[in-house]
């Protein structure tokens, strides 16, 4: 998958599919900016692509602050001069309870964090991406959720919904410029994010049911795909939502 030379942004890069992400594009060729709202964990994950022999910059970010996604587009810029990709994947799980005992702050937070947080990263990446390259490629991490409902978690999945959406505009908008946005689609894949649901072997046993293939997923897997969208073997892939979910939306 070649990325010699490029440069990519993975948000929410200190910890499960971010990290994974993140270290594989490094093992790639690409060099990495990694930000997360997690300092110490985010400095971490850096260091261990640099060990690795990757090539690292962690930014501090919270992908909620506008401000703060200009100035990682920035700091890459800054520390590089170009950028090639992004994987735009920080997300939380929030709380999760029906749809009238979600709390206001609750609804606010999960769509600012997984959904707003996605446009403000693309607001300023496409540009950076246009005058360094006339080009580059952006991937979404939404869900499962992206697709369907799960109940009591509508916030999350109404912001994954959303994700879709101001991809496929992305795509729509810059597809002529040389700009590739599409989304991948997780499963249940075994991160910290679900760790509190993976301790009760019942509810384990209940999320593994509703893959076909038989488990949950890992985070490896995610990356995978995420890092073939931001390559050149999928040049005529834009505007796309692929699942990576061991068959959940089949059933
Ligand atoms: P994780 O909890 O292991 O990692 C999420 C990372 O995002 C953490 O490092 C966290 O510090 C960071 N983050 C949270 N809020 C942030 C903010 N405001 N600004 C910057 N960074 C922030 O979770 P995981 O599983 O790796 O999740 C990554 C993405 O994958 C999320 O968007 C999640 O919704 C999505 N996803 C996860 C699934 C799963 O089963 N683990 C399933 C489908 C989608």
């Amino acid at each position: 998958m070649d990325l010699e030379g490029k440069v990519a942004i993975v948000t929410g890069a200190a910890s499960g599919i971010g990290l994974s992400s993140a270290r594989l594009f490094a093992r790639e060729g690409a060099k990495v900016v990694l930000a997360d709202i997690d300092v110490e964990q985010g400095q971490a994950a850096a260091e261990a692509v640099g060990r690795d022999g990757g090539d690292a910059l962690f930014v501090p970010t919270d992908v909620a602050d506008p401000a703060a996604c200009e100035r990682l587009v920035e700091a890459a810029l800054g520390r590089y001069g170009r950028l090639d990709c992004a994987c735009n994947n920080a997300g939380i799980s929030g709380e999760l309870h029906p749809l009238a005992e979600m709390s206001i702050a609750n609804w606010d937070r999960v769509i600012m964090v997984n959904l707003s947080s996605v446009f403000y990263c693309m607001k300023y990446q496409i540009p950076a991406m246009l005058k360094s390259q006339g080009g580059g490629a952006i991937v979404n991490v939404s869900s499962i959720l992206g697709r369907v409902g799960f109940a009591n978690a509508c916030a999350y999945a109404a912001a994954k919904h959303g994700v879709l959406g101001v991809t496929e505009n992305a795509a729509l908008e810059y597809g002529a410029q040389g700009i590739r946005a599409n989304v991948v689609g997780p499963g249940f894949i075994s991160t910290p994010m679900i760790a509190g649901l993976e301790q009760d072997p019942q509810t384990k046993a209940e999320l593994v049911s509703r893959h076909p293939i038989g488990r949950l997923g890992r985070p490896e897997e995610v990356a995978e795909l995420v890092v073939w969208l931001c390559s050149d073997k999928s040049s005529f892939v834009t505007g796309a939502y692929y699942p990576v979910d061991g068959g959940y939306l089949a059933r």
